[in-house]
C-alpha cells in the first residue's frame, strides 16, 4: 500500500475468486495455465491463488500488490461479484465466468444487457460458462498475464471528461446514483430573506420533512416558549437558515436509508458530529463577539462552564475566517457521503474495505501500533485512485451542489497551505468527529476513540486538578507519542495545526465532547 508495505515481487498470479469444485470451465482453465507453464522457466512459472469470498480477494490484492495480474470471478464466488469487478477493475485484468443459475448479472434481460456493456466498457471479460473452455482461456492468460498488459489507464492522465465518464460507468451511475429529493432542490433554490410563507410553501407538502422540522424545534435544545405549530411559524422563530440545516439532514437520511448496508446509523452518527463539531469550533465564545443569532446557536450547546472558558481560552473562532455562505453545519453533515454513495453504487464493498481495515489493523498491533493507514489510503489501493471524495464529487456535480460544499466533500483529506478556511475546518471537525464516531473503522479499531479513552483514563488518576489542566497534562504525557504517530501514520496534513496546534485542538475536543455527543446522538433520534 505504501513503500512500508514490502513489494511481493516474482512469479504472476492469478486470483480465482470462486470455490474449488469439480467444474469444467476451471478443469479448462487449469489446463491452459498448465500448458503455458510448461514453456515457462520455473521462475516465469503463473501461479493462482484460490479465493472463496470477496474479502479474501481484496485481502489477496493487499498481500501480493504487484503481482496479480488478473482475477477470474467465477459462479462460486460468495459476495457481490459485480461490485469486485466493478472496484478492482483498473487494478488487475478481471474475467467473470457467468453461469446464469447461479450467478447472472441480473434479473431481466434488459438489466443483464446493460450490466455487460458497463462492465465491457470498463474491460471486464464475460463469459457464460457453456463457452469456457480451454480455447478461450489460453488467448486470455497469454494476454493478460504474460504481455505485461496494464489493467487501465491512470486517472490521472485521463481529461476531465473522461475521468468522469470512467468513475460512472465503475460506480453504475446511470441506473445507481441517488436523486435529490424535491424538498430539498426547493428549499435551495429559496433565498434566507425569503418570506416564511414562501419557505413554507417548499416544505409542507414533504409530511416526513415537516414533521421533523417541527419535531426538532419542539425539543429541549431549542426550547422556544410556545410549541411550534406550522412552517411558517419555524422559519420565523428559528431563522431559515436552521431551517435549511434540519432539510439536508433530512434529505441526505432520506437518500442514504436505502442503503442495504447496516452501518447507515454509524455514517450519521459520524455526519452529525462533524456538523456540530464544526458549527461550534466557529461560533465565537466570548458573549462580547457573538450577534444574538450566535448566542442562541452557541447556548443550544448547553456548554457548562468549564467548556466555555476552555473555547474563550483558545479562541479558536478568531483563526478560521468563513466566507458569508459558508455553513459549517451543512458542509460537515455532506463531507463524506461520497462513502454511503459508494455503498449504494457497490453493495458489499464495505465488506471489502473493512476486510482490509482489520488486517492493517492487526499488523499495526503486532507493532505495537495503533493503527496503520487511513481508510482513504485503502480505498484508493482497493479502486486504483478512486476514493470517497471522487466518488462524493460525482454526486456533488450531479446535485448541483453549492461550490463550497463540493470542496469540501471533494478536498476533506487533501489541505494544502493555501486551501479555504472551511475546508481546514471541515478537516479539523473530521477529526474530532472520529474520535466519537468514527466510520466506517469501529471505535474499537479507529484510533481515536482509543487515544480518547486514554486520555480520559489519565485525567481520572489526576486528583485535585481543573479538567483543563489534567487534560493537558494527560495529553502532553500519557499518550502524547502515541497521539503524534497516529497522526503521522494517518497523513495528516501539518497545515491544519497552523490553525491550532494538535495537542491544544485534541484537549479541546476532548473537553467538548460530551456535548457533541449528545447533541448527534438526539438529531438522530429526532430524524429517525
Ligand atoms: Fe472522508
Ligand atoms: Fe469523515
Amino acid at each position: 500500500m505504501t513503500q512500508e508495505t514490502p513489494k511481493a515481487e516474482g512469479n504472476p498470479l492469478i486470483v480465482i475468486g470462486d470455490q474449488i469444485a469439480p467444474k469444467a470451465y476451471l478443469a479448462a482453465f487449469m489446463q491452459s495455465l498448465r500448458a503455458e507453464n510448461e514453456l515457462l522457466d520455473a521462475e516465469e512459472a503463473i501461479k493462482y491463488a484460490v479465493c472463496a469470498d470477496s474479502s479474501d480477494v481484496a485481502q489477496a490484492l493487499r498481500r501480493h500488490l504487484d503481482s496479480v495480474k488478473m482475477i477470474l470471478i467465477g459462479p462460486g464466488l460468495l459476495g457481490n461479484a459485480i461490485t469486485v469487478a466493478r472496484m478492482l477493475s483498473k487494478k488487475a485484468h478481471i474475467v467473470m465466468v457467468i453461469d446464469n443459475a447461479i450467478n447472472p448479472l441480473g434479473s431481466d434481460p434488459a438489466t443483464i444487457m446493460k450490466t455487460q456493456k458497463n462492465l465491457e466498457e470498463l474491460g471486464v471479460i464475460i463469459v457464460m460458462v457453456k463457452k469456457a473452455t480451454d480455447e478461450f482461456f489460453q488467448p486470455v492468460v497469454k494476454d493478460y498475464v504474460l504481455s505485461g498488459l496494464t489493467a487501465g489507464a491512470d486517472l490521472a492522465s485521463m481529461s476531465p471528461e473522461e475521468r468522469a465518464d470512467l468513475i460512472d460507468k465503475r460506480l453504475d451511475a446511470v441506473s445507481k446514483f441517488p436523486s435529490l429529493p424535491d424538498t430539498q432542490r426547493k428549499v435551495s433554490a429559496l433565498d434566507d430573506l425569503d418570506s416564511p410563507k414562501k419557505w413554507a410553501a417548499a416544505i409542507d407538502e414533504d409530511i416526513p420533512t415537516r414533521t421533523v422540522i417541527l419535531r426538532i424545534l419542539n425539543s429541549a435544545r431549542y426550547s422556544f416558549r410556545s410549541r411550534v405549530e406550522t412552517i411558517e411559524q419555524a422559519v420565523t422563530l428559528a431563522s431559515s437558515k436552521t431551517i435549511r440545516e434540519i432539510v439536508t439532514a433530512c434529505s441526505i437520511r432520506q437518500i442514504f436509508q436505502k442503503t442495504a448496508e447496516g452501518t447507515i446509523d454509524q455514517f450519521w452518527r459520524h455526519s452529525l458530529a462533524t456538523g456540530f463539531y464544526a458549527k461550534l469550533l466557529v461560533l465565537p465564545a466570548d458573549p462580547a463577539e457573538q450577534s444574538s443569532q450566535q448566542k442562541t446557536e452557541f447556548e443550544r450547546y448547553q456548554l457548562d462552564e468549564e467548556q466555555v472558558q476552555t473555547l474563550q481560552d483558545i479562541k479558536l473562532w478568531q483563526n478560521i475566517n468563513l466566507e458569508e455562505k459558508d455553513d459549517p453545519f451543512i458542509s460537515g453533515l455532506m463531507h463524506d457521503v461520497g462513502k454511503v454513495t459508494m455503498l449504494m453504487c457497490m453493495e458489499d464493498s464495505l465488506e471489502l474495505v473493512t476486510a482490509l481495515i482489520g488486517t492493517e489493523l492487526e499488523e499495526a498491533q503486532a507493532e505495537g501500533k495503533l493503527w496503520a493507514h487511513s481508510v482513504i489510503e485503502i480505498e484508493r489501493f482497493l479502486m486504483k485512485d478512486i476514493d470517497h471524495q471522487v466518488i462524493g464529487g460525482r454526486l456533488a456535480n450531479k446535485w448541483e451542489l453549492d461550490s463550497s460544499i463540493e470542496l469540501v466533500i471533494t478536498h476533506h483529506h487533501d489541505i494544502q497551505e493555501h486551501s479555504p478556511d472551511l475546508l481546514k475546518l471541515i478537516a479539523l471537525a473530521n477529526l474530532a468527529a472520529s474520535t466519537l464516531f468514527p466510520y466506517p473503522a469501529t471505535a474499537e479499531q479507529h484510533p481515536f476513540p482509543q487515544l480518547s479513552a486514554r486520555i480520559e483514563k489519565a485525567v481520572k488518576s489526576k486528583a485535585g486538578m481543573s479538567l483543563d489542566e489534567a487534560v493537558n497534562e494527560a495529553i502532553n504525557q500519557d499518550t502524547f507519542e502515541d497521539l503524534v504517530d497516529v497522526l503521522n501514520r494517518l497523513d495528516i496534513s501539518n497545515h491544519l495545526w497552523e490553525i491550532v496546534d494538535f495537542k491544544t485542538f485534541f484537549r479541546l475536543c476532548y473537553i467538548i465532547a460530551p456535548k457533541i455527543k449528545s447533541a448527534s446522538i438526539a438529531f438522530l433520534q429526532q430524524t429517525g
